[in-house]
């Protein structure tokens, strides 16, 4: 995003935005005024359009329609047509996605389900800095089986081929690390694995809606991700698991409820797995909270992901441009530079970084903070121009240069950081 001898200038900032292709789109969302929101790899905004969706579905397919509508509104199948929506957006094809509980219930259901693919091995791969859940997820079903070694990559330990053998059952990784914003090249790290003889499940919550993914990418795997972040599907919106066609019917998950039957309405005694990826859904869909999720995904069924990729990095690339140039003596870039290395998020370090991301947000600038050190800030295309970052950068050279975070008030820690 350079050009000459530094960062784009706002005017340059403003004439982008007037020529941006997504420009449009922001209205497709509510967003408080005063505010530059650079947290939507935490939560998405509102869909303007989820409000009366979920009206619609309280009072005409409830309250009208009662027990009808799990025929008549679709509602029995939302976790199958929901899925079949969300499979463009990770690179996955219809009939492999299924949407429903939560990114660590699925993570439990693919995990244990892969184990039992490998009775034989006796590890699993993960990363020192993966996602806690997912560290706690494999710890719990570890413990459950029993006897499985569990060996860490990354955060100044091995790298992925020093631990990879014939004893490694699956591999559990993030394509794109919560805290770093570094990314896995996908369809390579699943060749590798694949290689040894091993599975592999991806945890896509920081891929899903940031940026395309392939075919090569998605389909050999296992994979599971929420819709809450980049998805815009509200605050505990339900969860994605994808299941690769070539696993399906071979991979038996342990959390056999009713409605992963062959025939739910049967009421047979005895389970018997669905065919398919409705194998993988255990319950009673979670219908209103379906219906936020259905709003967001009309606004992506309008957007291309590629689009959506080339404006997240020139966000991401102005804004790292603007704090090397503004800010290089007070925190340190912990995110890639190379923008093929990078998801849709940059991480700063700053030794008062929660303190500081209070001041900023204050001050209309909303990221968040994650232990010890790091401020996050996500850039979400759907919704954020060019102008927005390189104010959003001032503001925060504002708030370093004046010291404004160092009043007590900013440091007091809330219970969600
Ligand atoms: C990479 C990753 N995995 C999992 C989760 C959360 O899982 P759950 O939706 O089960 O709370 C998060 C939440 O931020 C995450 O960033």
């Amino acid at each position: 995003m350079t050009h000459g001898s530094g960062p784009l200038d706002r005017d340059a900032c403003l004439a982008l935005d007037a020529q941006d292709p997504l420009a449009w789109v922001r209205e497709e969302f509510e967003l408080p005024a005063g505010t530059i929101y650079l947290d939507g790899n935490s939560l998405g905004p509102l869909p303007s359009a989820a409000p009366a969706r979920v009206q619609e579905v309280v009072t005409q397919e409830w309250g009208a329609g009662l027990i009808r509508s799990w025929n008549d509104a679709g509602w029995f199948d939302k976790p199958r047509t929901i899925g079949d929506r969300i499979a463009p957006l990770i690179g996955a094809s219809a009939g492999t996605v299924v949407v429903g509980d939560t990114t660590s219930v699925n993570l439990f259901k693919a995990l244990v389900a892969a184990l039992r693919m490998r009775p034989e091995r006796d590890v699993i791969v993960s990363e020192a800095g993966n996602f806690p859940t997912d560290l706690y997820m494999i710890q719990g079903a570890s413990e459950l089986i029993g006897g499985y070694e569990q060996r860490l990559i990354g955060d100044s330990g091995p790298e992925l081929v020093d631990v990879l053998d014939e004893r490694v059952a699956v591999v559990v990784l993030s394509q794109v690390d919560y805290r770093t914003g570094r990314m896995h090249a996908m369809a390579e790290v699943t060749r590798q694995a694949h290689d040894v003889g091993a599975l592999v499940i991806w945890d896509l919550c920081h891929s899903a809606g940031a940026l395309p993914l392939s075919r090569e990418d998605c389909e050999a795997a296992f994979a599971i991700g929420c819709t809450y972040k980049y998805l815009n599907g509200g605050p505990g919106a339900p969860a994605f698991v994808h299941v690769a066609s070539r696993h399906q019917g071979v991979a038996r998950q342990p959390l056999t409820g009713w409605h992963g039957h062959q025939d739910p309405f049967a009421f047979t005694p005895d389970y018997k797995p669905a065919e398919g990826i409705s194998h993988f859904i255990i319950s009673t869909p979670p219908v209103l909270s379906y219906a936020p999720l259905e709003s967001s995904l009309d606004i992506w069924e309008k957007v291309s992901l590629d689009q959506v990729r080339t404006k997240s990095l020139a966000l991401s690339g102005l804004f790292i441009d603007l704090v090397d140039a503004w800010l290089g003596d007070h925190v340190e870039v912990v995110t890639p530079r190379e923008a093929g290395q990078r998801g849709s998020q940059v991480s700063l370090r700053h030794p008062q970084g929660y303190a500081v991301v209070q001041a900023l947000i204050e001050a209309g600038v909303i990221g968040d903070f994650r232990a010890p050190d790091l401020m996050r800030f996500g850039f979400t295309p759907l919704y954020l121009g060019h102008t927005e970052v390189h104010d959003a950068v001032a503001t925060l050279r504002r708030i370093l240069g004046e010291g404004t975070w160092e009043d007590q008030r900013f440091h007091e820690r809330a219970k969600v950081t």
